[in-house]
């Protein structure tokens, strides 16, 4: 990613989460998130409209827990950020689809992602339109209904197989 690029990325995801964060247990900061993205192992798939950036998803391969002893190779998107002005338009759909194909063909068994539970939108687009799921290791699936109400998020997945 060039310096640009990652200002747009970071800029977008302020822009886009920033009230969402306040809002949540672990509060907003800046710095943090910009570690988390510049990590070595982060990917980012970038949509332009001619040559400005409108959309951006970062993505990590990681391994993750399962609720056996096992743990599963995942594609877990860490962010999709699309341009205010571009959502609803395909764009968030789209790019998920390619990260799908880019999970599979790296032999990945699902692609997760956490999601605030306050962020109704997003939550409709994965589960109404992309047909992903609370994984097994959701607060919502794992735990019961008073200590699962302590957590502000939940984790979807789809199964890559
Ligand atoms: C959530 C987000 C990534 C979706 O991307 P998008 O390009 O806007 O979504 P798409 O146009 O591909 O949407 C496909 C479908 O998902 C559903 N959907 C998307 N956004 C929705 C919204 N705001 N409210 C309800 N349904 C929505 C709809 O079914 C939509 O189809 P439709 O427009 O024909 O009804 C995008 O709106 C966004 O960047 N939101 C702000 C940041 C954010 O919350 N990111 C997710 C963090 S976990």
């Amino acid at each position: 990613m060039s310096p640009e690029l990652r200002s747009f990325a970071m800029d977008l995801v302020e822009s886009n989460m920033k009230e969402l964060y306040m809002k949540s247990k672990d509060g907003w900061c800046r710095e943090d998130k910009e570690n988390e993205m510049q990590d070595v192992s982060s990917r980012y798939l970038v949509a332009f409209d001619k040559d400005v950036p409108v959309a951006m998803v970062h993505f990590q391969f990681v391994e993750e827990e399962t609720m056996t002893s096992r743990d599963v190779e995942v594609a877990y998107c860490f962010e999709i950020q699309v341009v205010a002005g571009y959502q609803r338009r395909g764009i968030g759909a789209y790019l998920i689809g390619l990260l799908e194909i880019i999970g599979k063909t790296a032999q990945m068994e699902k692609v997760m992602l956490t999601v605030f539970k306050a962020n109704k939108d997003a939550i409709k687009f994965y589960i109404n339109q992309l047909h992903y799921i609370y994984d097994e290791i959701s607060p919502c699936i794992c735990l019961t209904r008073g200590r699962a109400s302590r957590f502000d998020y939940e984790i979807l997945s789809k199964s890559l197989s």
